[in-house]
């Protein structure tokens, strides 16, 4: 089948990303952790979700990316796997599931697409990183790498820092990018860095390269989605664009909800189930009790 004829509702593949790369046409990416974001956003046609490990931040409240294990990452997946029918799905590899050695990245990239549902795997890093995803692509798994600010090295970083501002750090930056793209990943992931060195690593890579917060000249975007419905408000990055604010709308609704409890407005009838006069009457004669002013429908 010619990626280009493609049409809605056919698998999207890491072909179908390398095709609109060629084409000039932008790249769809969002994250998602859960079966209803899985569905929503594959019914909205973006082209590709990402289970990250921002899971960690935006949905189990820890500090960091740090503490989420294999075991969170395959737990979502499969949620989102079960929602998304069209999307390429990515599974982030969390950290300590790749660094230790590449036997056991393999593995555990595996369990992304043997237990998951996942269609390939992304991990951060540059140059050293490169051994084992050649490892991990020997082995038929699509990697997507992950360069500039790398959340699993914030320790290292010193904190949610821009990277490559300097001559030699963005030359660092494109030298790894080639490097990744060289052992084998078909895509690649940068995160804040400045617009200009993301267009050069964007315009020297045959492989598609999709920023955040690596401004407009990328082959396409990714956000976190909890950032752009505004359902994660610990803080928003400055890259991030919030098309809603869902955490709002949750708390409204709560309030009302619980207004309505404490007033006796919910439930109403028609949210209740109801039993026929006799039978209820029958129950009344059994329990020795009297019917008081109960409304039996
Ligand atoms: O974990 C994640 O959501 C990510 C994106 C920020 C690219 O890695």
């Amino acid at each position: 089948m010619s990626t280009s004829s493609l049409h809605e509702g056919e698998k999207v593949t890491a072909l179908t990303l390398a095709a609109k790369k060629k084409r000039g046409e932008l790249i769809t990416m969002l994250t998602a952790y859960d079966y209803p974001t899985a569905l929503a956003l594959d019914h909205a046609g973006v082209d590709s979700i990402l289970v990250g490990d921002s899971l960690g931040m935006v949905v189990l409240g820890y500090e960091t990316t740090l503490s989420v294990t294999m075991e969170d990452m395959i737990h979502h997946s499969k949620a989102v796997s079960r929602g998304a029918r069209r999307a390429h799905l990515i599974g982030d590899m969390p950290f300590m599931s790749y660094q230790v050695s590449s036997a056991e990245a393999l593995r555990n990239a595996g369990r992304f697409l043997q237990e998951a549902g996942m269609d390939a795997v992304k991990l951060e890093g540059g140059r050293h990183m490169a051994s084992t995803i050649a490892v991990i692509v020997a082995a038929g798994i699509p990697v997507m790498g992950h360069l500039g600010l790398t959340p699993q090295s914030i320790r290292k970083l010193g904190g949610w820092k821009v990277q490559g501002t300097s001559a030699e750090a963005a030359r660092r930056l494109v030298e790894d990018a080639h490097i990744l793209e060289n052992a084998g990943c078909y895509a690649v992931i940068l995160e804040a860095i400045p617009d200009r060195v993301a267009e050069v690593i964007t315009q020297r890579l045959h492989i598609p390269v999709i920023g955040i917060g690596a401004g407009a000249g990328c082959d396409g975007q990714v956000l976190v989605s909890n950032d752009l419905l505004g359902s994660f408000d610990r803080f928003t990055p400055r890259f991030a664009r919030k098309y809603a604010d869902l955490s709002a709308v949750m708390e409204q609704a709560f309030r009302a909800y619980a207004d309505d409890v404490t007033s006796r407005r919910f439930p109403a009838p028609e949210h209740s189930y109801h039993i026929g006069d006799e039978e209820f009457e029958a129950l009344m004669q059994d329990l020795r009790m009297k019917p008081r002013n109960w409304r039996v429908v």
